[in-house]
């Protein structure tokens, strides 16, 4: 598909599964991740497309998203079986090869380690999982330290957010997925 057909169509599978309000909330972390890959010179198209795509399994139940996960033999932790909705990153990744034909690997990894972040995500997966975070919609303390770190280091603010995910964890006594604490290790010993 040549490249305005297939975010196109993107934009089509997003809005075809999402309320407005997801919707939304996923035009503005695609507007977000094309300002963050012009600032990072990463491919604005390839950051447009996950931005597009990284939410289209948001909306599917937990059971949907566990029974998709395992007849598309995706790899399911014993995490993810007890918190299903973590899966629906890698499930939007399969809609997005199967439904759209999608085949960068790239593209497909960002979307995929949008919901834990992972350890050596290159820079279209950091400046998504960030982008997710900072997108103009959201509002919470430090919110613009992090939009202006974002556009200077994404390391940096992608440590900045895994670091507050697992201590907003830890304050409620639930535990982070050891996928996101070794994400935090990679960062920490790369900045
Ligand atoms: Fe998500
Ligand atoms: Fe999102």
């Amino acid at each position: 598909m040549r490249v305005p057909d297939l975010l196109e169509a993107a934009d089509g599978l997003a809005h075809s599964r999402l309320s407005e309000k997801r919707y939304g909330h996923t035009l503005r972390v695609a507007e977000t991740a094309v300002s963050l890959a012009e600032a990072h010179g990463t491919d604005p198209h390839r950051a447009r497309l996950a931005g597009l795509l990284h939410d289209a399994a948001r909306e599917m139940s937990q059971q949907d998203l566990l029974r998709t996960a395992e007849r598309w033999h995706l790899p399911v932790d014993d995490f993810e079986r007890d918190r299903p909705v973590l899966l629906h990153g890698p499930v939007a990744a399969g809609l997005a090869r199967r439904e759209l034909g999608v085949e960068e690997e790239a593209v497909l990894g960002a979307v995929r380690a949008h919901t834990t972040g992972e350890p050596g995500m290159d820079d279209l997966s950091l400046l998504l999982y960030v982008a997710d975070k900072i997108e103009p919609g959201r509002d919470y303390p430090g919110i613009e330290g992090l939009r202006e770190l974002a556009h200077r280091d994404l390391h940096a603010a992608t440590a900045r957010i895994l670091r507050s995910t697992r201590d907003h964890n830890r304050n409620r006594g639930r535990p982070t997925h050891p996928r996101s604490r070794k994400a935090l290790e990679w960062l920490e010993g790369t900045t």
